[in-house]
């Protein structure tokens, strides 16, 4: 039996990634960048066993079956095809991350498969390759292989497509995430079925496509001169412009509930008060807060007016995936 394990930690985009040009191969349709968190990680082991029949997935002690474990097998059919296998695996992974809420459990889960694979079959996969192995499970599992920020060039193929970090002089380690938990059940529309909505009809998504590439290029500004406003004001737009695009949708839907139309607005009033705090959003209703890492303690005890205690997590930069 050939086993492996490894732990990969959550990333939030801060450029979102969302629409494909090739599903299968998952080479997006614009690049993205992000913070990987220390707060949020999935720890999975993979066993390799000739015995087994199927791919058997236990998710926090529960057996998986349906859409959930199509994910992850169809992802050990494209791993068997580069190690030249065909033996069926079982997976145990435990999520430290509410699963399928839009806190991207996707990302960590699918880079821990990646590396756990990767241990098992010994394929000795350098960073880079181990990137574009996690894309193949889900695009933004490519950016979790790297800790601190980490831009996804899109590039147009197997090869070229793949995530790499960007140096920011340890200045991630300045910056912080709060998340107001609105909710942390599972969501409707999944990201992979609400990005393939969106670039097939809605009208908004060209728009969305010409302003991602400037919004990139800003932020790496951002990174490279240190400037948190610009960093902040970037991502938040980027998100609204990521959310606009859903509402043009055929059929229309978003990933916003009234709670977030409230956490937003708070976030937009701390502003006002003179607090340095942006929200961005992915695929379900959470709002997440990128701040300074000096200014967490006030703006918990401003948050703690209006969501209770529990509701709200801080996360800081975190590391690169681990393999054990
Ligand atoms: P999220 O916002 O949490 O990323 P998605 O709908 O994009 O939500 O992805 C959730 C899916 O990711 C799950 O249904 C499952 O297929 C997969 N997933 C989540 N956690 C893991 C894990 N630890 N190991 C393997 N796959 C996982
Ligand atoms: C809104 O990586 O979950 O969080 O590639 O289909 O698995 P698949 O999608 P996924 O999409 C993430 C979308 C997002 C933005 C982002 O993380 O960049």
């Amino acid at each position: 039996m050939l086993q492996g394990k490894a732990r990969a930690y959550t990333n939030i985009a801060l450029i979102k990634y969302w629409g494909k040009k090739d599903e299968d191969l998952i080479i997006p349709m614009n690049s993205s960048l992000s913070l990987t968190l220390d707060a949020f990680y999935s720890e999975t082991q993979v066993t390799f066993d000739p015995q087994l029949t199927e791919d058997i997935f236990y998710l926090d002690g529960n057996l998986e079956t349906g859409k959930s474990s199509e994910k992850t097998s169809q992802f050990l059919d494209k791993i068997r095809q580069i190690a030249n296998i065909k033996t069926f695996a079982k997976i145990e992974s435990q999520n430290c991350v509410p699963t399928a809420a839009g806190l991207a459990s996707s990302a960590s889960g699918l880079a821990a498969l990646a590396g756990a694979c990767n241990a098992a079959l010994e394929l000795n996969l350098s960073e880079k390759d181990l990137s574009r192995l996690a894309r193949k499970g889900s695009g933004s599992a490519c950016r979790s292989i790297f800790g601190g920020f980490a831009e996804w060039v899109k590039g147009d193929s197997d090869e070229n497509s793949f995530a790499e970090s960007i140096a920011a002089d340890g200045w991630e380690d300045e910056l912080a995430m709060i998340f107001i938990l609105i909710n942390d059940q599972a969501k409707d529309v999944s990201s992979r079925d609400g990005m393939r909505r969106t670039v097939l009809t809605s009208p908004f998504y060209q728009g969305w496509l010409t302003a991602v590439t400037e919004d990139l290029a800003t932020t790496k500004t951002a990174i490279a001169t240190k400037d948190f406003t610009l960093l902040g004001a970037t991502a938040e737009a980027n998100a609204l412009k990521m959310h606009a695009t859903t509402l043009g949708a055929n059929p229309p839907f978003t990933y916003w509930s009234p709670d977030s139309l409230f956490a937003m607005n708070q976030v937009r009033q701390l502003r006002q008060q003179g607090y340095d705090c942006y929200f961005t959003m992915d695929a379900g209703p959470n709002v997440k807060i990128l701040t300074k890492k000096s200014q967490v303690p006030a703006l918990l005890q401003e948050l703690n007016k209006v969501f209770a205690k529990e509701k709200l997590i801080t996360a800081q930069a975190g590391p690169g995936i681990q393999i054990f």
